[in-house]
């Protein structure tokens, strides 16, 4: 009975919680896509050319948590950067997008301003 126990938990890890900056926007429960892609389709619109892990335009900062590489990346990233483009988070995951005005307007760290809606 303890062995099913243990494999049950094995198996069957939690769905990571992505957030910006400290507010939950997704529970990703699609590994079939990078996070790049989840994103998207909650309308959060990281700036990218790639979506490979070769240039390095949609390098976004983690606030929290850890990702895990689908394809590995080509370009030198610090401790807290990842790519989306070719990623999926390992654990509940904060992202360092922020808030602006209007409400519906985020920027990414250094970078690209993404509309939501
Ligand atoms: S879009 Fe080029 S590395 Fe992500």
């Amino acid at each position: 009975m303890s062995s099913l126990i243990l494999t049950y938990k094995h198996n069957f890890k939690k769905a990571p919680i992505v957030s910006l900056n400290g507010e939950p926007v997704l529970l990703f429960n699609q590994q079939q896509h990078t996070l790049l892609e989840v994103l998207e389709t909650k309308k959060v619109n990281v700036f990218s050319e790639c979506r490979n892990g070769f240039c390095g335009a949609c390098k976004t900062k983690v606030n929290k948590g850890s990702v895990r590489y689908l394809t590995k990346p080509l370009i030198e990233l610090k401790q807290d950067e990842c790519l989306p483009c070719c990623c999926v988070p390992d654990t509940n995951l904060d992202l360092d997008l922020t808030t602006d005005e209007p409400s519906n307007l985020y920027v990414q760290h250094n970078k690209s301003v993404v509309f939501l809606d």
